[in-house]
């Protein structure tokens, strides 16, 4: 994908900023200093990377629609973190997000870099399972956070992740995203997403943890019906429709951004009527395993802690650290 020099990034800012009018060739000329015919050539370059521009020989340019692509040409524009993306790493192909922004991070790499890929070829979830993540059909992205934190606090940052995903995806899509503990999304009992913390620490303080988010955007039926351990659906099956990656990424961002700052000023105490407003699991029989261990009890809550509080089958309640929930009562 070539890319965009920062006057065509700029044409493309103007455009959006003003979709559904034209602009004239002569105002883009005035704004940028440079003749109608630069213009022009800007114009048609920016045609041939997808972006789908309308010329009007008296009226000018308008733009229709911009390439589903999730460059830092695509994003930057609509991107209204402060600090989150600023650094931006698109990649068309790469192993795992994960493993690269790992990199990255140990090469000085900022706070708030993210990195996206159009296709991963050994993309990674929880207890060393594989993620799909088939070209352009999902959001493989990972988030590079590097406040100290205590080891025993900074995983909950998968739970902000997951609630301010469920968040968007909920206000922007009006879909009923729920949050299955401790790391899934899920739509009608589906898996739409799921999020994966690593982290580096120096004793008992992290140094930086990367947030690996996987989004089912575009799969279709076939591609979800597994085999996975868990029924999956991708919001185009859900929607009914295809959907732009750039509108549930950038919005993400953003709430992100501010839930993550949230939960470092107020704690992880301050999250947790949301995050049980969220649950898929509250109030519901399941079974959680360990390994070759599983428990079975009604999920009663978090501790202030982030644990979940699991009313076991012999009365007694347990306060559980990890696992996998493998069944939820009255699911698919
Ligand atoms: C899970 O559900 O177990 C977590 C899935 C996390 C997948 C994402 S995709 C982007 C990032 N890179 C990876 O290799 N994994 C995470």
């Amino acid at each position: 994908m070539p890319v965009t020099t920062p006057t065509q990034s700029e044409i493309i800012k103007l455009l959006r900023d003003r979709a559904g009018n034209f602009v004239s060739g002569a105002d883009l000329a005035d704004k940028f200093g440079i003749s109608r015919t630069g213009i022009w050539k800007h114009i048609r370059k920016l045609k041939a990377m997808g972006y789908d521009i309308v010329s009007h020989p008296k009226d000018g340019y308008m733009l229709v629609e911009i390439p589903d692509l999730l460059t830092e040409e695509a994003v930057r524009p609509i991107l209204t973190t402060r600090w989150l993306g600023r650094s931006w790493h698109f990649l068309e192909t790469v192993g795992s997000t994960n493993d690269h922004a790992l990199l990255l991070a140990a090469q000085g790499e900022p706070h708030g870099a993210v990195v996206v890929a159009e296709e991963q070829t050994g993309g990674r979830g929880r207890l060393g399972r594989k993620w799909v993540s088939a070209k352009g059909r999902g959001i493989y992205m990972s988030i590079l956070l590097r406040d100290s934190l205590p080891v025993r606090i900074a995983p909950q940052t998968i739970y902000v992740a997951g609630f301010s995903l469920a968040k968007v995806l909920r206000s922007q899509f009006g879909l009923r995203a729920t949050m299955k503990w401790p790391n899934d999304i899920l739509i009608e009992g589906r898996k739409v997403a799921g999020i994966l913390a690593e982290m580096q620490s120096d004793q008992d303080l992290s140094r930086f943890m990367v947030v690996g988010v996987g989004i089912n955007v575009n799969s279709s039926s076939e591609e979800m019906s597994g085999p996975f351990r868990y029924p999956a659906t991708s919001i185009s099956i859900q929607m009914g429709r295809a959907v732009k990656r750039l509108d549930l990424l950038a919005p993400f961002l953003s709430r992100f951004e501010e839930d993550y700052e949230e939960f470092l000023r107020e704690g992880f105490s301050h999250l947790i009527a949301d995050l049980e407003a969220f649950s898929e699991i509250l109030g519901k029989k399941i079974t959680i395993l360990f390994g070759e261990r599983q428990i079975c009890g009604k999920a009663m809550g978090f501790t202030q802690d982030g644990a979940l509080l699991l009313l076991k089958d012999d009365g007694e309640t347990e306060s559980v650290w990890a696992g996998d929930v493998a069944r939820v009562e009255g699911a698919i």
